[in-house]
């Protein structure tokens, strides 16, 4: 039946009433023009450096050894009903022993760069007080072994693992105690391995442990603790990553670099006209104002404080030119998208989109799928708070991965993902936004926090009975993007 009409029929059928329009749809549809080269893919910059990340609970294992004192995640894990496997990370990966073959798994990635977080308890198991002198002798052996890969060390100082007796002590972040504690700390580490350290991230995610931690208490410590003292816990480790800037500069080698490694909160502009990307400049001022926007303005926002009221955090103007110390880089954790907004006539300009219940999300089903988080939230974090050099310090995604028979792993939406995201994070690049370099969560499965093992985040499946790690079908896309330098579409 629509061998009867002619192309020009259709197009006065399809509304394309003038005869030019129908003989320029006929020229084009005769010569087709060439498909481009897949091989012409989307590059990224040349010094952009490719890396892979961890951190030190989820994967050393070893909590006895050595010397290490007990951390909050030690306590809470064994506390029953915390984790959703019953599991701890006693062993997790057994890194402690395996780092060697671990680094060669980063090795094989081809991937430059490695970020792993630096043990507190291992360095001070008191938290204060005098270094424990083996504390440091494993984080010797594993830069050797990464510098002698040609594989960059970015450490994170704090991800998570607060010794047990500043929460007994001091009530943890708390108390500015607990942040002058963690100053003394990073100056000790930085004077002794920023002669191979070059690259320190502060504190991971502050808007995760803080909330998670000391508000709904489903992470360690466990606390619930009412919005005005969940305030002053927030501006604790404000000042926390401030006087660590300073003290890794005063301990440090010349030439230290310093940031935060942050889950900023994704604001994204559900339509991207003019008046929405302004709104959600203003919604990444605003809604990260309690961390990222203190720490980066050296204030705290009006709106922030008049939300507060009577809840505003108690600070001194001498504790927010701390907060402000200069930082060297912006380390952004990527996953999900927080907010879509909309310009809005009521201060301060925005409004929050309800998010719809069919959104899609990944396995873990806080992580929605929202791959232009890793175009924006670079683009609005560069323009609002104007730095110029950013690391994607985490993105990834959990999969339910199976081993087949023989031994393969499918991560098909693994791939799916990161791809997404990555083609927005080049789109980003391209347009000059600038971000220097992207660390993939994970190297290899770990301890998922309250989901134990149950949530797989690694380019490598992990066997927690054997140890054996294997290679996931992502870990060769992987391979291919670090080897191109580019993203195919
Ligand atoms: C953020 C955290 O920094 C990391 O520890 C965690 O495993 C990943 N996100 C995935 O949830």
């Amino acid at each position: 039946m629509f061998s009867r009409f002619s192309r020009r029929h259709f197009a006065k059928m399809a509304g394309l009433s003038t005869l030019g329009i129908a003989a320029a749809t006929a020229r084009t549809a005769s010569k087709p023009k060439p498909v481009t080269d897949r091989h012409a893919p989307a590059r990224f910059p040349d010094d952009f450096l490719w890396g892979t990340a961890t951190s030190a609970y989820q994967i050393e294992g070893a909590v006895n050894e050595d010397g290490r004192g007990p951390s909050i995640w030690d306590r809470f894990s064994h506390t029953p009903g915390k984790i959703a496997d019953h599991s701890t990370a006693d062993r997790a990966n057994d890194h402690y022993h395996r780092y060697k073959e671990d680094v060669g798994l980063i090795r094989d990635l081809g991937a430059k760069a490695y970020r792993f977080s630096i043990a507190w308890p291992r360095v001070f198991p008191e938290g204060t007080g005098a270094p424990n002198p083996r504390g440091l002798d494993f984080y010797d052996r594993l830069l050797d072994e990464l510098l002698a890969n040609g594989i960059e060390p970015f450490a994170t100082l704090y991800h998570w693992d607060l010794p047990q007796s500043l929460q007994d002590r001091f009530g943890g972040w708390q108390s500015a105690d607990t942040a002058k504690a963690f100053a003394d700390y990073a100056g000790h580490v930085a004077g002794r391995l920023s002669d191979r350290i070059r690259n320190f991230f502060t504190i991971n995610e502050t808007g995760r442990f803080v909330y998670f931690g000391y508000g709904s208490g489903i992470d360690a410590p466990g606390l619930q603790l009412p919005q005005g003292a969940l305030n002053q816990v927030h501006h604790n480790v404000a000042l926390a990553h401030g006087l660590a800037v300073q003290t890794i500069r005063a301990k440090g080698r010349a030439g230290t670099r310093v940031g935060p490694a942050e889950n900023i909160a994704a604001c994204l502009p559900a339509i991207d006209t003019p008046d929405n990307i302004r709104a959600a400049e203003i919604a990444t001022r605003e809604l990260n104002a309690g961390f990222l926007n203190v720490i980066l303005e050296g204030k705290y926002t009006e709106a922030f404080l008049a939300y507060a009221g009577k809840d505003a955090p108690k600070y001194t103007a001498e504790e927010l030119k701390i907060i402000g110390s200069p930082i060297d880089f912006l380390g952004l954790n990527i996953y999900a998208p927080q907010s879509y907004v909309v310009a809005s006539d009521r201060a301060p300009g925005f409004e929050v989109l309800p998010i719809p219940a069919s959104f899609p999300h990944m396995s873990s089903e806080w992580l929605r799928i929202g791959p232009e988080a890793a175009y924006w939230v670079p683009r609005l974090a560069a323009k609002v708070w104007n730095v110029d050099t950013i690391y994607i310090s985490e993105n990834g995604t959990s999969s339910i991965d199976q081993l087949t028979p023989d031994g393969k792993v499918y991560d098909l939406d693994r791939i799916m993902y990161l791809r997404n995201y990555l083609a927005q994070l080049q789109r980003a690049t391209a347009e000059g936004v600038p971000v220097r370099g992207y660390f993939l969560w994970s190297l290899m499965d770990n301890f998922e926090w309250i989901f134990g093992f149950e949530k797989r985040f690694g380019l490598y499946h992990v066997d927690f009975d054997t140890q054996v790690r294997t290679a996931k079908l992502s870990a060769s896309f992987y391979r291919d993007v670090v080897a191109r330098n580019a993203i195919g579409a």
